[in-house]
């Protein structure tokens, strides 16, 4: 691939084009998948790309099937004024698994960055690699998460849902293991907007507190947390199976504007855990 590339850290890869007006077409589809594939993130930046949300879906298009909402194909992040969940506020957003609540789990996520946040106003896309803690997990880790149920559910404007899903589970489509963890909000945030519904099954109750300290401080831990910084015009490709995801809190009306949209995989992935959705 003829254009400037560079490992991100811990984990990801970044592509750049060596020349100014290098347009996102000239990427190779093929291979773009293929290195997302075996890097799980892949960032572009620096890419003339697209001026719409159409031209965006008509691009993700090529990759495969976009999974479809109640508001269509994209996903306009930016924050509202009095929102009724934290996917609008300026919070910061737990690590999750998207499709969790749907009846489709997405392959990829691709995210556009419109409008960067801006310099010092925070909004990193957070990204932990999950496939990679499994790795370096000790045997009695692996056991006591391995006995580890989570119960989800969660009412907001596009699903009422709820599901149950072990803590180490298959990748959808690979050969290895993954983490699916949708991380609790501190319950007494009170200004967090929405919290979701979560109990903890397979241990005692009173090591439930301790469970989740550890868990998250291993997701965070800067091994395995790739946080990405945005510039206006990136695009972002992820793997939602391997990585869990969320976001960072930013200042209050700082301009960060994202589109993401999601790609099934061939075919299109049934959730496994989800026990309803209305
Ligand atoms: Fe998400």
């Amino acid at each position: 691939m003829n254009f400037k590339t560079t490992k991100l850290n811990p984990f990801g890869l970044l592509i750049e084009p060596i020349n100014e007006k290098t347009n996102i077409l000239d990427l190779d589809i093929k291979e773009l998948r293929e290195i997302l594939s075996n890097e799980h993130l892949v960032a572009l930046r620096g890419f003339t790309s697209f001026a719409s949300a159409e031209e965006f879906s008509e691009y993700c298009e090529k990759f495969g099937e976009i999974c479809l909402w109640p508001f269509g194909k994209v996903l306009e992040l930016v924050e509202k004024e009095n929102p009724e969940d934290h996917i609008f506020d300026n919070s910061y957003i737990p690590l999750h698994w998207d499709g969790m609540y749907r009846k489709q789990i997405c392959e990829t996520q691709v995210f556009h960055c419109v409008n960067a946040p801006g310099e010092n106003n925070g909004g990193g896309t957070t990204f932990t690699n999950t496939k990679k803690i499994l790795e370096n997990a000790s045997a009695t880790e692996k056991e006591y998460w391995g006995k580890i149920t989570c119960e989800y559910s969660r009412k907001m404007e596009f699903y009422d849902s709820k599901t149950i899903a072990p803590i180490i589970d298959k990748h959808y489509e690979k050969e290895y293991s993954v983490i699916r963890f949708c991380e609790p909000p501190n319950s007494n945030d009170t200004s967090f907007v929405n919290h979701p519904g979560f109990e903890v099954k397979g241990i005692p109750e009173d090591e439930v507190a301790n469970f989740i300290q550890n868990l998250n401080q291993t997701l965070y831990s800067p091994q395995y947390l790739y946080t990405h910084q945005w510039e206006t015009g990136d695009i972002v490709f992820s793997d939602n199976s391997t990585l869990l995801h969320g976001r960072e809190p930013f200042t209050k009306g700082a301009p960060r504007h994202l589109r993401r949209i999601q790609l099934l995989g061939t075919p299109p992935l049934n959730n496994p855990h989800l026990i309803y959705t209305k």
